[in-house]
């Protein structure tokens, strides 16, 4: 512990369950002394176990659908007055795509569908970061951090709409960040993290695959829930004051590799058995 966040109040959207990674991020706020408000949508509240994180780090629970301007403005106003003051830092870890949920591939979207995966996964975080300005409830020097990937940049087999979600995600912070930094000082970040087994991230089919070829890959391994949560306290603190419009890889290095030997090995023994090409893609 080292106190990083003392006298912060902040506010932390997506805890759904323990392997959530804003769940990993509100005990690890919490223990570096700041104050938090956590949200999530009704359902995620009813159906999980958020409560039971808001009890261990002496927090309320708001509920908010991320998408709703109104509840955005109601959480804002609520999590203000609760904390008794502006915000210095908020974690945007929402993300939803029901053409990934119903097994429609790429080239076969439901563009309603795809609607709401923009809607929930990317347009979320300019409404919150829209609402947040207009209401001046951050201090200056506030940090807002939001969740990527790396299919943002490079396209990964089955992670489908998600990968536009990520890329529109990351150019908000960085449109979003040059208006807020110029303004008001405060800061706009997204964290390109690892894939990790949470509820969202086992949505990708084939997600245990994905995550043996990125450790492999990775010269540091795959990020763990706890080392993002490490992370990302620092990107609140004052640690990271000029840090602003970027997204940061936190990945063990995946994202700068092409080919590692321990791929390449696991590659020329599956070669060795004569593996055959699939005779049809279903993405
Ligand atoms: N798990 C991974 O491999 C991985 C890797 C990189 C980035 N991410 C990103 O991390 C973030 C958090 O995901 P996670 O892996 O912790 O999974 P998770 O399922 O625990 O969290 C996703 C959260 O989004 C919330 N949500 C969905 N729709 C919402 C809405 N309309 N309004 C408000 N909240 C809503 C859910 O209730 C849930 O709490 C997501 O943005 C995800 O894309 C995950």
């Amino acid at each position: 512990m080292y106190n990083l966040l003392k006298g912060k109040k902040g506010l932390i959207f997506g805890a759904l369950n323990d392997k959530s990674l804003a769940w990993k991020v509100a005990e690890r706020a919490y223990e570096e002394g700041a104050e938090i408000v956590l949200t999530n949508t009704p359902v995620s509240i009813r159906f999980g176990e958020i409560q039971k994180l808001a009890d261990k780090c002496n927090a309320v629970v708001i509920p908010a659908d991320a998408t709703s301007v109104k509840d955005l403005e109601n959480l804002i106003d609520k999590a203000v007055e609760h904390l008794g003051g502006k915000l210095d830092f908020i974690l945007h870890s929402v993300a939803m795509s029901l053409n990934v949920r119903k097994g429609r591939t790429y080239d076969n979207l439901d563009y309603g569908f795809l609607n709401k995966t923009l809607d929930i996964s990317a347009i979320s975080f300019h409404k919150l970061l829209q609402v947040a300005k207009k209401k001046d409830a951050i201090n200056e020097w506030g940090s807002v951090v939001a969740l990527s990937y790396v299919a943002a940049q490079r396209t990964l087999y089955r992670y489908n709409d998600m990968a536009d979600a990520k890329a529109m995600l990351e150019s908000i912070a960085r449109s979003f960040g040059y208006i807020y930094g110029r303004e008001k000082k405060i800061r706009v970040n997204t964290i390109s993290q690892s894939p990790t087994l949470t509820t969202a991230g086992s949505g990708v089919k084939g997600i245990d695959g994905l995550m043996d070829f990125s450790e492999r890959m990775s010269p540091l391994g795959n990020a763990t829930a706890d080392e993002f949560a490490n992370f990302c306290i620092v990107m609140f603190s004052d640690l990271t004051k000029k840090i602003t419009m970027q997204n940061i890889f936190h990945d063990g290095g995946f994202s700068s590799m092409g080919m590692s030997l321990r791929a390449m090995t696991v590659y020329n023994q599956a070669l060795n058995n004569n593996p055959k090409e699939p005779d049809n893609y279903d993405e």
